[in-house]
């Protein structure tokens, strides 16, 4: 069946929730994807900042083959395999001592939520359960994640939204001072916010609110569902601040593209978790897990961190350039390789031009593109791409 033909039957059977450019991929090398055509095309989506080691990395198609062969599912009735060694190396690599695994970001965010919940009834008193989240933040789409979003855009149509959440500007240590009362147990945010349009959190911001977590007895919870896993140069965003959160969420590239969720959790709060208490049917499946094993010891073997640091470093310093020369261009910024160049107008037809030059990248908040690509990038195809962003630019 030829692509036309596909799309069409998307529109037909598929549910209208997203806006799809008319694009069919099929396949996926690195760097690369090709549509059913065979155009070929340079990612820098990489699948919302799910590929970070480029498509189908050899280790972990390995991986997902062998264990495929072996065992694809069984119930957490039983231990498995897999999901004991993913958690080893997560706390082993981590500021954490125990892992819940389920299936997607927001799902990991619903966990950290409803773990925040509990631990705060059982050792701060019972009326403590709101969280504290950021204007601009995003968190998921079920009930509780879009309600802990703080962007109204995601609320509309859903309402009554989950009590409980209260929304300060994100680096502005003082409305989060304000915004703590009794019943206040968590301050939960995204260290750099990536769909809220690639803000970074100012110098000793993240800090400033462990200090105030601490000083209050609240719980601090990271959303590293974007930055984690490498994006940002280090495996966790965190570890460039030199302090720890008390829970972190992960998904999208912690199994090298197969869907997968996980809580990191502190000790002390851990043990809020019992039988029971909170579960998961596929969460740490043996095959999302046994992905999860080879993606992660391929991200930590094979110098992708470094090569993070040294292509963001150096896309950066191209984007700046790039700035110099368009008024237009607000700001760039980002770290490692989550990049984002802020225009004073809508970024998404120069999106579908850079498609057309065989180039894709992402544009959010409307005017804010976004720059998402492998760990694996080279100088070469950053290059090619500020470069096609300059022509774009100049025809406009
Ligand atoms: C920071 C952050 N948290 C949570 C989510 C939700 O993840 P998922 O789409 O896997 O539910 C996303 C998705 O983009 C995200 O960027």
């Amino acid at each position: 069946m030829d692509s036309q033909t596909m799309m069409m039957l998307s529109e037909k059977y598929v549910a209208n929730t997203y806006a799809r450019y008319p694009v069919l991929l099929v396949r996926g090398k690195g760097t690369r994807v090709w549509d059913m055509e065979g155009e070929e095309y340079l990612d820098f989506v990489s699948g919302l900042a799910v590929c970070n080691l480029g498509h189908c990395h050899p280790k972990v198609v390995k991986a997902i083959q062998n264990q495929a062969e072996k065992l694809i599912h069984v119930s957490n009735f039983y231990y498995i395999e897999p999901q004991i060694q993913l958690a080893s190396l997560l706390c082993k690599h981590s500021f954490a001592d125990k892992v819940f695994f389920c299936n997607s970001g927001a799902e990991a965010n619903e966990g950290a939520m409803k773990l925040a919940r509990k631990y705060a009834k059982e050792n701060m008193g019972k009326d403590r359960y709101e969280i504290i989240t950021m204007e601009r933040s995003f968190h998921g789409r079920t009930l509780a994640t879009l309600t802990a979003t703080g962007q109204e855009k995601f609320h509309k149509g859903y309402e009554p939204l989950m009590p409980g959440f209260k929304y300060v500007p994100f680096n502005d240590i003082g409305a989060v001072k304000k915004g703590i009362n009794s019943k206040t147990c968590a301050v939960m945010l995204e260290p750099i916010q990536g769909e809220g349009g690639v803000n970074c959190p100012s110098e000793g911001y993240l800090k400033a609110l462990r200090e105030i977590c601490d000083e209050k007895g609240l719980l601090l919870i990271f959303d590293e569902v974007q930055v984690g896993m490498g994006r940002t140069g280090k495996l966790f965003a965190y570890e460039h601040d030199g302090i720890e959160p008390d829970i972190l969420t992960l998904a999208k590239s912690l199994a090298g593209g197969v869907p997968i969720g996980a809580l990191l959790i502190k000790k002390g709060i851990a043990e809020s978790f019992n039988p029971g208490d909170h579960a998961s049917t596929f969460g740490g499946n043996p095959l999302a897990t046994a992905a999860g094993v080879a993606a992660f010891t391929a991200l930590l073997d094979e110098g992708m961190l470094e090569n993070c640091r040294k292509m963001g470093d150096y896309f950066l310093s191209q984007l700046e350039e790039v700035k110099k020369k368009f008024p237009f261009v607000k700001e760039v910024r980002g770290k490692g390789l989550i990049l984002g160049m802020e225009l004073d107008m809508e970024g998404g037809s120069i999106v579908t031009e850079m498609m057309q030059r065989g180039i894709l990248i992402n544009c959010t908040m409307g005017n804010v593109l976004r720059f998402l690509p492998p760990l694996i990038v080279t100088k070469e195809e950053v290059d090619r791409v500020v470069k096609a962003l300059e022509e774009v630019f100049e025809n406009m």
